[in-house]
Formats: structure tokens, C-alpha cells, sequence
């Protein structure tokens, strides 16, 4: 029964860390998750096309690794080994158990999947580095409670076992449990903040404080959740954001009003077309956009 459990989620703390991305995958990996929930909606493939099922080879995370990675730890006291505590912990946070010179590995792979001048190297590396992201485990366990101390093998949900069929996921030996922490917005701010999350925007300004400050604080009520997870049968996991054009016209209330008239174009003493333009956008977001 242990190993099954061990097969499904992060191992327990006493456990050697991992020394290659397999072996970290291996501590991680949701097959069996996509084996079941691929034909219950289309929660994977929403979720392996949005910006979390690919947190690190995003081109644009990739490019400014490689950057922070040459132009600041390698001339600087830092050591690679530091982007565990700098960059990974929000974009991989699996890699809390990879051993130093895993990381370091990692951050090898990065400078070669965007800097090495062979381009089957290049996609090699990618390739490898595309095994780690902000999966259903990383979420549905390791960030699943307000303490940061998960249940080893458990899946937390909305709704909790009573809610839900619990058999599918006894009969695989997986512990289902309630988590109303996945419900708050305090959950996503644990990566969208990346601050304690009383710390206010004068020391910590990010999308979470201004959701805090101009939002709720102005009469706002919705969740992170409830404007980026909409769907109509069951929670959306695209989490759509600024590259969604659909999504950011929700977020942007723009009204133009045009009037044309003349003047005179007083360095010619000429009589001209002219338009008068009132614009009034209106931000329905949570929060500040754009934001980073
Ligand atoms: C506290 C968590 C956290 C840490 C630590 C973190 N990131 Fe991010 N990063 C995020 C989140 C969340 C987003 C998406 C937010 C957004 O787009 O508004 C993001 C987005 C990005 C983007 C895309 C932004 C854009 O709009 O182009 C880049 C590039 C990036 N991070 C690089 C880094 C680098 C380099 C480091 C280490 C020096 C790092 N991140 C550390 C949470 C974090
Ligand atoms: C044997 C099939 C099966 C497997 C394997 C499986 N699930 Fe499920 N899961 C289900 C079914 C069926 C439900 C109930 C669907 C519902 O009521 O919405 C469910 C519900 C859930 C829920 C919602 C629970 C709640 O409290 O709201 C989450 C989250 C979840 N699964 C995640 C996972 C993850 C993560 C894995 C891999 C570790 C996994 N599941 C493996 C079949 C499975
Ligand atoms: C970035 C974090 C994140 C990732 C990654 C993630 N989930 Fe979720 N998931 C959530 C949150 C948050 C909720 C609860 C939303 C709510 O009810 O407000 C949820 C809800 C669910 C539910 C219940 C849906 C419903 O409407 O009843 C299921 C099932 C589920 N997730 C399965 C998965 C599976 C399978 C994966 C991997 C393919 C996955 N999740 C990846 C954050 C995540
Ligand atoms: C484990 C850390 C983590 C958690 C938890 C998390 N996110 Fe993210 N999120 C990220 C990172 C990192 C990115 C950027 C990935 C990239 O651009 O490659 C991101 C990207 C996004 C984006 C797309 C941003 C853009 O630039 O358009 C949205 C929207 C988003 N997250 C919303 C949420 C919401 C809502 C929650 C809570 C339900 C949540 N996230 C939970 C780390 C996290
Ligand atoms: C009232 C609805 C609403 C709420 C609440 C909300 N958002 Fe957004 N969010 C949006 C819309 C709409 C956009 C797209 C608008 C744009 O970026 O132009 C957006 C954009 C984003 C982006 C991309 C921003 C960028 O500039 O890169 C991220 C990341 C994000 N939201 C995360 C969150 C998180 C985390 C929370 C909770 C702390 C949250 N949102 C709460 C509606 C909302």
C-alpha cells in the first residue's frame, strides 16, 4: 500500500532527494490522475495548455532564467544551485526535493535550451525541462493546506469526500480531503504574492496587494477562483490572463465617444478636419492590469 501511495504524491520528508528530473517526476507524477479525469471533463488538457502546465518553458520564463542566471548568480556570489530558493519555489515547486546538484542541472538545461548553438541540444534540453511544472499534485497536495504540511498522498478537492463519489480514488488507494483553502484567494497568492499575505503593497506592491487594497477594499466579493476558474459544468483550469484576448476584454470596460469638428491650423491659416475623442476605460478586473 505504501508504495502505491508513495507512486502518487510528493515522498515523505525522510526520503533521499531526487538527483534526476526523472526521479523527481517520478515523485510527482500524475498519470494515473490523467488516466480517470481526461474522460470525467477536460480538466488535463485545459490545464496542460495553460501557463501553469508549462511554467518553465514558457519562452518568455525561459529567456529571463538564462539571463538571471548569467548575468546575475554567475557574477555575483550566487550559485546556481540558488535558483532553488530564487525562482523554482513559485515556477517547480517539486524541485523543494532535488537534490543541490539537480538544480544546478536545471539551470545548465535553461542556458542550453536558449543559448546553445545546436538546435537539436536546444530541443533536448527543452524537452526535459518541460517535465517540470505546476501540475495537479503541486496544487492538489503540496500547496493544498494553510500550514504547508500536506497529508503524503492525499488529494485535497473543494468538495470533500462526502460530496463527491468517493470509490474511484479509494479503489487507488488515494485519500480524498476537503480543503476550503483551495477555495481563497490566499491560496493563489502563496505564488502571486510570494509576501506573508497580511504584508500590504507599501513593502510587497503585486497583483495579490492590489486585489486586497483597490478591490475588496472598494466592495469587490469575488475570488481569484471565481473570475479565473468560470466554467459551466466544473471548474475551468485554462486560467486565462493577459494573452487571452476574450479574457482580458472582461477586464477592460472601454468606451468611445467621437465627435467630428474643424479648426484652423493656426501656422497655415487653414480651415481643417478635426475629430474630439472622450474615452472612459473602466478596469473590471480584481485587480491593477497589466500586472506582473
Ligand atoms: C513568489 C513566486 C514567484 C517567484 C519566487 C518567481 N516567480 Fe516568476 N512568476 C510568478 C507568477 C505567479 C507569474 C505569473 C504572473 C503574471 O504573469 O502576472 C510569474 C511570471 C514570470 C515571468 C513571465 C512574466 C511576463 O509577463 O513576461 C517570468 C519571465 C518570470 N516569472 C521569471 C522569474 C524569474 C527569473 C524568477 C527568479 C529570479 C522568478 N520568476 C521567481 C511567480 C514567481
Ligand atoms: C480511478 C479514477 C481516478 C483516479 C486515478 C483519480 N481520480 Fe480524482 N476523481 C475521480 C472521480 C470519479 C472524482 C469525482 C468527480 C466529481 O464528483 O466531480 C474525482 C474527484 C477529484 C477531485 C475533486 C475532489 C473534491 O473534493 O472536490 C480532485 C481534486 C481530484 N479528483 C484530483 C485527482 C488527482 C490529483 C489524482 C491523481 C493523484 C486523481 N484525482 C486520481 C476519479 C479518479
Ligand atoms: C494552479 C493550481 C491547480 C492545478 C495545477 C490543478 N488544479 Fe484542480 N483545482 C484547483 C482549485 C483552486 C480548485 C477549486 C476551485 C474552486 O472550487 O473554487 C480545483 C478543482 C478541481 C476539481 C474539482 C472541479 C469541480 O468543479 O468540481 C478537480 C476534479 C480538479 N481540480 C482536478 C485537477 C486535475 C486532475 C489537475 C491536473 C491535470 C488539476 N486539478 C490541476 C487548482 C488547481
Ligand atoms: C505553485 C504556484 C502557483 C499557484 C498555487 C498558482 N499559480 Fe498561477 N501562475 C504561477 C506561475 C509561475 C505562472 C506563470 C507561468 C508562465 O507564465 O509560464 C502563473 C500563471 C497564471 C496566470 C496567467 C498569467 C498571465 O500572464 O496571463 C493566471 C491567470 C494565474 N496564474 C492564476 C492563478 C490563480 C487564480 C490561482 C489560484 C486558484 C493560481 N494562479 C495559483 C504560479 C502559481
Ligand atoms: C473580478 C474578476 C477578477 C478577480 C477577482 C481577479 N482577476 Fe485576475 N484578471 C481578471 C481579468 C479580466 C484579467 C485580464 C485583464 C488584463 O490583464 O488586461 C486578469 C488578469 C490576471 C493576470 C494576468 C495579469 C498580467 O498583467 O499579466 C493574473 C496573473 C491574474 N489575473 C491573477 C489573479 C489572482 C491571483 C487573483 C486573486 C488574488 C485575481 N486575478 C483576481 C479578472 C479578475
Amino acid at each position: 500500500m505504501l508504495v502505491v501511495f508513495t507512486a502518487l504524491a510528493p515522498q515523505p520528508a525522510f526520503s533521499a532527494p531526487a538527483t534526476t528530473i526523472d526521479e523527481l517526476v517520478e515523485m510527482y507524477k500524475i498519470d494515473k490522475c490523467v488516466e480517470c479525469h481526461k474522460d470525467l471533463n477536460d480538466i488535463h488538457s485545459e490545464w496542460k495548455d495553460s501557463w501553469h502546465g508549462k511554467s518553465i518553458i514558457d519562452p518568455r520564463v525561459l529567456k529571463t532564467w538564462r539571463t538571471f542566471i548569467l548575468s546575475g548568480l554567475d557574477k555575483s556570489k550566487g550559485k546556481r544551485r540558488d535558483l532553488k530558493d530564487i525562482c523554482l519555489p513559485c515556477h517547480a515547486p517539486q524541485t523543494k526535493d532535488a537534490s543541490d546538484e539537480l538544480v544546478v542541472k536545471i539551470a545548465d538545461l535553461v542556458v542550453t535550451a536558449v543559448d546553445d548553438k545546436d538546435a537539436a541540444k536546444r530541443d533536448t534540453a527543452k524537452n526535459e525541462l518541460s517535465k517540470l511544472n505546476i501540475n495537479c499534485i503541486i496544487c492538489h497536495n503540496l500547496k493544498s493546506v494553510p500550514d504547508g504540511k500536506p497529508e503524503a498522498g492525499a488529494v485535497y478537492g473543494p468538495k470533500g469526500p462526502e460530496k463527491i463519489d468517493p470509490t474511484p480514488h479509494e479503489e487507488e488507494k488515494i485519500k480524498s480531503i476537503k480543503s476550503d483553502y483551495l477555495k481563497t484567494s490566499e491560496f493563489c497568492a502563496q505564488c502571486h504574492h510570494g509576501c506573508p499575505p497580511d504584508m500590504p503593497s507599501s513593502i510587497c506592491p503585486t497583483l495579490f496587494t492590489s486585489y486586497k487594497e483597490k478591490f475588496l477594499a472598494h466592495g469587490g466579493k469575488e475570488t481569484c477562483q471565481e473570475c479565473h476558474m468560470k466554467g459551466e459544468d466544473y471548474k475551468s483550469h485554462k486560467f486565462p490572463g493577459i494573452y487571452e484576448v476574450d479574457h482580458v476584454k472582461e477586464g477592460i470596460d472601454l468606451k468611445l465617444n467621437v465627435k467630428t469638428t474643424e479648426y484652423v491650423y493656426h501656422l497655415e491659416n487653414k480651415v481643417v478636419p478635426a475629430v474630439v475623442v472622450k474615452v472612459d476605460v473602466t478596469n473590471t478586473a480584481g485587480h491593477g492590469i497589466p500586472h506582473g
